[in-house]
């Protein structure tokens, strides 16, 4: 399946930036995984349901309407795509997602977002889990002090209360939960092509996948 690009890797890797990049200079379009795990914690804490409530969850999820109109995203109607940018609601996403109800609400959701057409698709799962038939996976890493300082520089516009040390320990923290949750764990397969981007410069990421969409 040459149609679906999965990225994956662990938080502030850079997925995010390579695969809109990558998508803008392939004519793909892009989908954020992470931002709909987000969406549906974001909706969870409206509904002031409790993050371990599964039967709660997979109501949500039954009902839940989630929408991109190109990177907005909303949630039953209402534009979410700031609200969901928060340090708050990025654990409480970590949190949830390592729930099966609500892995399995969003799987299908994805698979139908991404069949339509050609697509970019970054997240913990996507080439694992969720597109394991794609022929072009690559799993994007870097170094986690440099992983967390691009979080912090990101999340100090938002909250002028954030710190650097809270960083660091909030991404080891989501990188442990991540990567041992029993439903769908981030993992490295031999399959993905691996790609450390510590020290690099974006455009340098785009051309290393580039050359490798190339070969
Ligand atoms: O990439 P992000 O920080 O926006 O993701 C938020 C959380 O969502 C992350 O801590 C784990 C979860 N997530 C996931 O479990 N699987 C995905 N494919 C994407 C995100």
């Amino acid at each position: 399946m040459k149609s679906v690009i999965t990225i994956d890797g662990p938080s502030g890797a850079g997925k995010g930036t390579i695969a809109r990049l990558l998508a803008k200079r392939l004519g793909y379009g892009y989908l954020d995984t992470g931002a709909l795990y987000r969406a549906v914690a974001w909706k969870a804490r409206e509904m002031k349901i409790d993050p371990e409530d599964e039967s709660s969850l997979a109501k949500l999820l039954k009902d839940v309407s989630i929408s991109f109109i190109g990177e907005r995203i909303s949630v039953d109607g209402m534009d979410v795509s700031s609200e969901i940018r928060t340090a708050e609601i990025g654990e409480l996403s970590s949190r949830i997602s390592a729930i099966p109800v609500v892995r399995q609400g969003l799987f299908e959701i994805q698979r139908d977002m991404c069949l339509k057409g050609k697509v970019v698709i970054e997240g913990r799962d996507t080439g694992t889990v969720i597109f394991p038939e794609s022929e072009n996976k690559f799993y994007l890493d870097a170094g986690v002090e440099e992983r967390a300082g691009r979080r912090y520089e990101e999340l100090k516009l938002k909250d002028l209360c954030i710190t650097l040390e809270a960083t660091v320990e909030d991404i080891k923290k989501r990188d442990t939960r991540d990567s041992t949750r029993k439903t769908s764990p981030l993992t490295r397969t031999g399959d993905m092509i691996y790609i450390d981007s510590t020290g690099l410069s974006i455009e340098e990421v785009v051309e290393k996948v580039m050359d490798h969409l190339k070969k």
